[in-house]
């Protein structure tokens, strides 16, 4: 035990010394920012102020499209009339049928939500899903009441199952893609409302087979086209990276299966999308180590590279754009639980830094074409501050985790080549997570026209436990080449820490108040901006070459971004 003590105050005063290397002269091809996707099972508080609120928040991470996934976008509202957003739980009413079973649609929900994430410059992933309740085999129960005490298996009601008719089923979906045609305009649709993924199909938020489920992807993929030849479709947002043999069942069928809608071979697929999730856990005190929580950005890692693996090896589809519909360090945001008590401090930017850069490094090595990574987390209207669900902001005020976003905003252009001494390597990574040595990780992106060098360096662990500052030497070299005589260059130093872009830690400061006052609410929005270390400064470039020096805490993120001056 006074060993255990002793090893952990060292860990607190011993800095660990790293050497960053960034060659701007290397680039290495389009990074082409993946962490510009987000998700949740909630349409509706889209158009809640604090919803509205953050989402034009994401509609301005960066210059590059933001997009938004959500469930439920095809859910009977139950009771009718209660339109209201709740946890797991979202409806439209856009299908219902009379007393004859004619079909009525009502789009007043959906281009209510569509128009919010537009109007803020989001533009929707849109998600085919879920089963209205006149169209579901098995209805009842429909609705459901979720709060994070309940089992998750609650949710899995009527709006899981497969429909009564594959003919209204596909007539919905060409109705519902005409319909945004005629709204939006033929070239504004194609480029966003034309996607069609589904009911996860592989764990309970599908009750039916798998051969249903190519049924299910048929139709729909059928009558999009039908609404929109130009429409981009895919899927199939399978649960656990492959899904077992999922994917590469589903992937055969787009290839070679009978389309059960048109009677021809193989089913359009212009994306794959599949989910990725971590495992935190949380270990009881023993001796003097506290109780404290553990990510494990492993599972996560290993799901991305298990389907890359299956992607890979499919000739004619491995090049398609995919999207990691879902990619979290755990599987479900309205829940709370010691394991989730992440969500508010920096493990969960800065383990998202982690997951993210290595989901890029596992794309290049299968040669995967990565387009997103997406982040299932929005916010829930009418809760208190900092309750523990995984959401970016907390009644309008941004959590640290918005401002790893911000910095991955900024990352436009080419890959560059960067190495840190203090890096775990991928494969080290995938079998091990990051118990050990702490990652002091780097990414860095060049962009040729703005004449600007933007590099992320984190100090990451699993554990959330003090651990050692990294002390880091940072050398950029190449700039000549990049930047032909520049004699001095402008550095800012964004970063996240407990004192910078951190509105949880300025929230505890002011004693956790529920009950805020105007004064607080100001002080707390100013602190969940993204901050700098300092003002920014000149820094001298000797050959095209620069060192720079600095400390990063435990779970810190820094973004140097140096402009050409
Ligand atoms: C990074 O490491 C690789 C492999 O050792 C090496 O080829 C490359 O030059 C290094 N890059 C930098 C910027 O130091
Ligand atoms: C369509 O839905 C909206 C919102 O729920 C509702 O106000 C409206 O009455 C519905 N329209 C029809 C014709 O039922
Ligand atoms: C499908 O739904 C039925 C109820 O209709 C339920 O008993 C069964 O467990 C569900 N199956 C799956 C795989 O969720
Ligand atoms: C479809 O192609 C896969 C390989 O991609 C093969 O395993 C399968 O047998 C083929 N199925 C048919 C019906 O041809
Ligand atoms: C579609 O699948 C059903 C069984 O699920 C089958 O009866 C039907 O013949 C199939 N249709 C086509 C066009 O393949
Ligand atoms: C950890 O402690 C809690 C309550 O203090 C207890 O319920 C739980 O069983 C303990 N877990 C382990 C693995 O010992
Ligand atoms: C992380 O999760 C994976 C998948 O469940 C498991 O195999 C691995 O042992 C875990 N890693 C650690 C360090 O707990
Ligand atoms: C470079 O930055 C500008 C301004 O933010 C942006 O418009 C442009 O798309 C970026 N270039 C690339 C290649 O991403
Ligand atoms: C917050 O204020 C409301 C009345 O405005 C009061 O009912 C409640 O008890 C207060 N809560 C706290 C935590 O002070």
């Amino acid at each position: 035990m006074a060993f255990l003590l002793s090893l952990l105050l060292l860990e607190q005063v011993a800095a660990r010394d790293v050497s960053i290397s960034v060659d701007a002269s290397n680039l290495l091809g389009d990074l082409n920012q993946p962490a510009r996707y987000f998700g949740a099972d909630e349409p509706n508080y889209a158009y809640y102020p604090d919803g509205q609120a953050l989402l034009a928040e994401l509609g301005q991470l960066g210059p590059q499209q933001t997009y938004f996934r959500t469930h439920n976008l095809l859910t009977t509202c139950d009771p009718p009339n209660d339109v209201s957003a709740r946890l797991k739980w979202g409806c439209t009413n856009a299908y219902t049928e009379d007393a004859n079973g004619n079909p009525i649609y009502n789009w007043t929900i959906i281009d209510r939500i569509f128009d919010t994430y537009l109007e803020r410059g989001v533009k929707p992933y849109a998600q085919i899903s879920f089963m209205p309740k006149a169209l579901a085999t098995d209805p009842d129960p429909y609705t459901f009441l979720f709060d994070p005490t309940s089992s998750y298996n609650v949710i899995y009601t009527g709006w899981s199952h497969v429909p009564t008719s594959w003919q209204k089923w596909g007539e919905l979906v060409y109705q519902w893609v005409k319909h945004e045609v005629e709204l939006r305009g033929e070239d504004e649709v194609a480029v966003f409302s034309s996607r069609a993924d589904d009911l996860k199909p592989n764990i309970g938020y599908w009750n039916g087979t798998e051969t249903q489920y190519f049924e299910l992807y048929d139709y729909a993929v059928a009558n999009v086209r039908r609404a929109l030849p130009t429409a981009r479709v895919g899927g199939p947002e399978v649960a656990g990276g492959p899904g077992g043999q999922f994917l590469p069942l589903f992937l055969d069928h787009t290839i070679n299966g009978t389309n059960n809608a048109t009677g021809g071979t193989g089913s359009q697929l212009d994306f794959i999308s599949f989910h990725a999730k971590g495992l935190p856990t949380y270990t009881n005190a023993t001796g003097s180590v506290p109780g404290h929580l553990s990510l494990n950005v492993s599972a996560s890692l290993m799901n991305v590279r298990d389907a890359f693996s299956v992607i890979s090896s499919y000739p004619s589809q491995k090049n398609k754009p995919v999207v990691i519909g879902e990619d979290d360090p755990d599987g479900c945001a309205a829940c709370v639980s010691d394991a989730y008590g992440y969500r508010n401090n920096l493990m969960y930017p800065s383990y998202t830094a982690v997951a993210f850069s290595r989901d890029i490094d596992l794309a290049k090595r299968y040669g995967i074409n990565l387009e997103g990574t997406l982040t299932w987390a929005f916010e829930f209207d009418d809760h208190p501050y900092f309750d523990g669900f995984r959401v970016l902001a907390t009644n309008q005020i941004d959590k640290p985790i918005l401002n790893v976003f911000r910095m991955f905003g900024k990352m436009t252009g080419q890959r560059v080549d960067a190495n840190s001494t203090g890096q775990i390597s991928l494969d080290a990574i995938l079998s091990d997570s990051v118990r050990g040595e702490p990652d002091v990780g780097v990414l860095a992106a060049l962009n040729e026209t703005e004449h600007s060098l933007a590099i992320m360096v984190w100090n990451y662990h699993d554990d959330d436990l003090p651990k050692p500052d990294a002390d880091i030497t940072l050398d950029v070299r190449g700039l000549s080449q990049q930047w032909p005589g520049c004699q001095s260059a402008r550095l800012t130093h964004y970063r996240i820490d407990n004192s910078h872009s951190n509105a949880y830690t300025k929230w505890l400061e002011l004693g956790a108040p529920q009950n805020t006052t105007a004064a607080q609410v100001a002080e707390l929005k100013a602190a969940g901006m993204l901050g700098t270390l300092g003002k920014p400064t000149n820094v001298q470039l000797s050959d095209g070459k620069a060192e720079l020096e600095f400390s990063l805490p435990i779970h810190g993120i820094s973004l140097l971004v140096l402009e050409q001056q």
